[in-house]
């Protein structure tokens, strides 16, 4: 299955006018020196055994969607300190991993001030480290009392999301350099009824709506209300700590002998993203592959496609194309705080590297104002309902011993980030 082909597209198809371009209404950027050179993780893919979460849950019920069990993951969750040495001692300068809802409040309105702690013990281990933290709120998985009450459908999850934010960043705000609400908001499954009935009948609920498997017609307008009411409440808190949202974006291409379809597709997916995102302080760009438009809509790709492992086409100069078109109708600085390629050949990961930072480095002299890169993912880690087969890591990992082994790509981002030390555009 290519997940991407199952972004949800609840904007509308029109074009966008010009006077929507480079329109920002953006607070003052912020002021953070230096390009971030990073690799992220998200804790439901590293930390292990997230037993109070909705996807838990869900992997464990008769007739899931998910290949195999997360299990202990790559036991991040005690060997963050390592993990995040690792990480400095490659030449990066930024991590960027997510705090786990289900941990930090276990139940409605109670908060678990060890549970913070942890978490802050991450943020000091990236100051040790000389890293600056990338932090994101909310990575697709979400405490199961919060899918209980209909997760993201819930008119109450604004309220519910800001408590949670709001906590998080009066323990640890200090100390986090950069924070993302939530990761892909614009991004769910194709709709699977029947894992949505399992898992309300395994708990007793009338609805049980995860972030991937919801109604998107009703949870994705909430998820625009979730991402601003927390951003609101995050900058009362602290004014100077620069607070965005991530998407996820391909790059949209015409089909040779076509014109001018795949802006209409383009602008239908994002635009009502993309304007949300203009009263942000930055902007997550998260771009894995391009999508080509027909007359008929997305083509079809030819059997000689070369494809990774999660189905994707592999093109890695689809992030220059995204992250130009992200940046005129935002209008606010971008990072980079996903890209990668599934794939157990490391030099075709070497490759995407350099074509990706090569289409970046494009959009840049245009004047695409770009304030990091961050590669999609540290380790060897669980892909969803894929499980541990795909391999997007920088660092394997061997899931019976949890031992770390570079790759050569790693090393060659590393040798990007010290022969750059800030992204230069020519
Ligand atoms: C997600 C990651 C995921 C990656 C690769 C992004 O959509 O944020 O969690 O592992 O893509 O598929």
């Amino acid at each position: 299955m290519d997940r991407r082909q199952a972004i949800a597209s609840l904007g509308s198809f029109a074009v966008a006018g010009m006077a929507a371009l480079g329109h920002g209404t953006a607070m003052a950027a912020p002021r953070r020196k230096g390009f971030l050179w990073g690799a992220a993780s998200a804790a439901y893919q590293v930390e292990g055994n997230n037993t109070n979460t909705d996807l838990w849950l869900l992997e464990g019920l008769p007739g899931t969607p998910f290949a195999e069990r997360s299990a202990d993951a790559c036991d991040h969750y005690h060997r963050f300190d390592d993990d995040i040495a690792l990480l400095a001692r490659l030449g990066l300068n930024s991590y960027r991993f997510s705090i786990e809802w289900a941990r930090v409040e276990p139940e409605e309105g109670l908060f678990s001030p060890a549970m913070l702690a942890h978490y802050g013990r991450m943020l000091d281990s990236c100051r040790r480290h000389g890293v600056t933290p990338v932090v994101t709120l909310h990575h697709f998985s979400s405490p199961r009392w919060f899918a209980a009450k209909g997760g993201f459908e819930n008119a109450d999850a604004p309220a519910l999301f800001t408590r949670y934010a709001r906590t998080v960043v009066e323990a640890l705000g200090d100390r986090i350099g950069w924070l993302c609400t939530i990761n892909e908001a614009n991004l769910s499954f194709a709709p699977n009824p029947a894992v949505r009935e399992t898992a309300a009948r395994a708990t007793g609920v009338a609805t049980f709506s995860t972030f991937l498997f919801s109604n998107v017609a009703r949870s994705k307008p909430i998820v625009r209300q979730c991402r601003a009411a927390a951003r609101d409440a995050i900058k009362q808190l602290r004014p100077d700590l620069p607070v965005g949202y991530t998407l996820a974006m391909d790059d949209f291409q015409d089909a040779p002998g076509t014109q001018a379809r795949a802006a209409r597709w383009r602008s239908g997916m994002y635009d009502v993203w993309l304007k949300a995102a203009q009263a942000d302080d930055f902007l997550g760009v998260q771009t894995y592959t391009r999508t080509v438009i027909g007359d008929r809509g997305p083509i079809t790709l030819p059997a000689e496609t070369l494809r990774t492992q999660v189905g994707q086409e592999y093109y890695p100069e689809a992030l220059g194309g995204a992250v130009r078109y992200a940046a005129a109708i935002a209008g606010v600085p971008i990072i980079v705080t996903e890209n990668g390629v599934a794939t157990e050949d490391d030099a075709l990961r070497v490759r995407y590297i350099d074509g990706a930072i090569g289409s970046l480095r494009a959009a840049m002299r245009e004047g695409v104002d770009v304030r990091g890169y961050i590669h999609w993912s540290l380790l060897d880690n669980f892909e969803w309902l894929f499980g541990y087969g795909p391999k997007f890591g920088l660092v394997a990992v061997d899931r019976a011993t949890q031992t770390r082994t570079i790759k050569p790509s790693a090393r060659h981002l590393g040798k990007w980030a010290r022969s750059h030390p800030v992204l230069r555009q020519d």
